[in-house]
């Protein structure tokens, strides 16, 4: 018989670990995606002994096509059903890398290799279950144009990739909420806002002075997690989650004129592990 589970990507981070532990204090069994077993075991073993839901980690990298692709083969193989599938994993770096397959990391992972992801699991998918990417409002000051993939040590800046793999992310929620409609899926954005996390530290002269200027004002991950929590057991889709209020993606999203060309280039490239 199947077992079903909630299953988060990056479950490990600080946003993360908030979702999974309000799933398991609810008693959900949640699978933990994380990239690194070692350092995220702890995490999981602490929360399983203090929440009523069983949870468990498996490894994913999703800078690893490969990896993506053995991830999904195991959650077939054990026929496990998924309930909810939390995209929240995602990267913002200071200097340009690339992936296994030569992508640059920010793209790869948080792009990439979540689409691919996505699109091996919903085959596992249950009827009326959700499926829920993370945006920021950087999607607001990013591009996908012909030069999406074209990110090189020349022309890299972090919210460049950063901005450009969310709005990206963001066309794949509207889209993907059409075409699995007919099977009651629910695919949906949440915008965490800013939250205290390691992600927003910037390696920069002015971190302390942002630190005491604008931590004590922003989200903590408990509130962070919020939006990715309301999206994932709502009855709209192909909307953007911000805590618990949400809107319908925007019309310029939902028809954006590159969406078609990065579809197809994204299929290209994730072709052999399709
Ligand atoms: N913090 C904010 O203000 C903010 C605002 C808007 C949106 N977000 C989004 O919220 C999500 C969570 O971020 P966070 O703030 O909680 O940051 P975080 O603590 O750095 O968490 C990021 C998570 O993503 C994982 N990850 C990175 N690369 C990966 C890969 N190749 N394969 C699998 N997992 C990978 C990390 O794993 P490791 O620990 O192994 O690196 C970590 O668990 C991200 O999508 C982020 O873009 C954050």
């Amino acid at each position: 018989m199947s077992q079903t589970y909630t299953i988060v990507t990056g479950a490990g981070g600080s946003i993360g670990q908030a979702i999974t532990r309000a799933l398991a204090s609810e008693g959900r069994n949640v699978i933990m995606a994380c990239r690194n077993i070692a350092k995220d075991s702890p995490v999981c073993e602490k929360i399983n002994s203090q929440c009523p839901g069983n949870v468990r980690i498996m490894q994913l990298d999703l800078a690893s096509l490969d990896s993506v692709a053995h991830f999904a083969q195991a959650i077939g193989n054990e026929n496990i059903e998924i309930d909810a599938l939390i995209n929240n994993a995602g990267v913002m770096l200071k200097h340009h890398s690339t992936t296994q397959q030569g992508l640059e990391t920010t793209v790869g992972v948080i792009f990439v290799g979540t689409y691919l992801l996505t699109h091996l699991l919903i085959p596992h998918i249950k009827q009326g279950g959700h499926i829920t990417f993370t945006t920021s409002l950087t999607r607001f000051i990013g591009k996908v144009d012909r030069d999406f993939f074209n990110l090189t040590e020349q022309n890299y800046g972090r919210f460049k990739a950063y901005s450009r793999s969310k709005l990206a992310t963001t066309l794949l929620t509207a889209h993907l909420a059409q075409e699995l409609a007919p099977r009651g899926i629910h695919v949906n954005a949440g915008d965490p806002g800013v939250v205290d996390t390691g992600m927003i530290h910037m390696d920069a002269w002015f971190d302390p002075i942002a630190d005491c200027l604008f931590r004590p004002i922003i989200s903590n991950p408990q509130q962070g997690a919020v939006s990715a929590l309301s999206a994932s057991e709502s009855n709209v889709s192909g909307h953007i989650f911000e805590k618990r209020r949400h809107h319908i993606i925007p019309l310029k999203w939902r028809n954006h004129p590159q969406w078609q060309w990065l579809r197809e280039e994204t299929e290209r490239i994730i072709a052999p592990w399709r």
